[in-house]
């Protein structure tokens, strides 16, 4: 569904991804993890194609996404870590907006789709709600609500669940395997929050560096003893029993 080929890329002279090569199955779920800076962010944008691509290239549903961005972006939606809304738009407008001009319809089936998307992330009471009247949790709602009304084959979450106290977090993590689930979007979740993504993953991909470390499922990077990884799925437990 989606291949990430041999992949590096650079800002100027600084390289910060190295030859990344994953193949992600249809429906399935990575997590790409590793501690700040690693890369992830950078991955993510190179996917939606939001960078133009140095070297390798990354090709989604067949299209190939250095040649023709424009197309593998229609079939990719993005929920960004800071869920950009607009202020001055409520709920419902907020997912609206750019539907109808995206998928050209008329506004009463821009309207049903956005209902449903709606009730699908949990939020049919609250679309004449204004953005300054949301919780985080709720935000992260009315973004993937956003991309869902797209109807990608491929969605990108860029950290869903940073900020959220643990059992907001826990709601959004549910939500992004009901999506699949119901959808059957293969999802790519870029995470540092080791509980999360134990929970979410088929797969996860660690990245250092720019380099990938690891890849493979939650039981083996669970039983895996490279250093970073230990680290990590330490400071989780730390913050389990906390
Ligand atoms: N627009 C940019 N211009 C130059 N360097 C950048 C830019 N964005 C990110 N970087 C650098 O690329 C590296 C990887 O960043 P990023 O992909 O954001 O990592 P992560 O999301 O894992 O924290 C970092 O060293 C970061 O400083
Ligand atoms: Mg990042």
């Amino acid at each position: 569904m989606l291949t990430i080929d041999h992949l590096s890329q650079s800002y100027g002279r600084r390289q910060v991804l190295f030859d990344i090569d994953i193949a992600v199955g249809g429906g399935e779920v990575l997590v790409v993890m590793g501690s700040s800076g690693g890369g992830k962010t950078t991955l993510l944008k190179c996917i939606a194609g939001l960078l133009p691509i140095t070297s390798g290239d990354v090709v989604v549903d067949g299209v190939s996404v250095k040649r023709e961005p424009d197309r593998a972006r229609e079939r990719m939606g993005m929920v960004f870590q800071y869920a950009a809304l607009f202020d001055y738009l409520d709920v419902r407008d907020n997912v609206l907006f750019g539907v109808r001009r995206q998928r050209h319809i008329g506004k009463q089936e821009a309207t049903r789709i956005v209902d449903e998307q709606l009730a699908a992330v949990g939020l049919q009471g609250d679309s004449g709600l204004m953005p300054n009247e949301l919780s985080g949790g709720m935000r992260k709602r009315v973004g993937l609500a956003r991309a869902l009304a797209m109807e990608p084959k491929v969605l990108l979450y860029d950290e869903p669940t940073s900020g959220l106290d643990p059992v907001t977090a826990y709601s959004i993590d549910q939500l992004i395997v009901d999506t699949r689930d119901r959808t059957g979007a293969t999802s790519i979740v870029v995470s540092h929050d080791v509980t999360s993504v134990l929970r979410v993953a088929d797969r996860i991909a660690f990245l250092d560096s720019g380099q990938l470390l690891f890849l493979g499922p939650p039981d083996e990077f669970r039983k895996s003893h490279q250093a970073e990884i230990d680290n990590l799925v330490t400071k989780a437990r730390a913050e389990n029993l906390a």
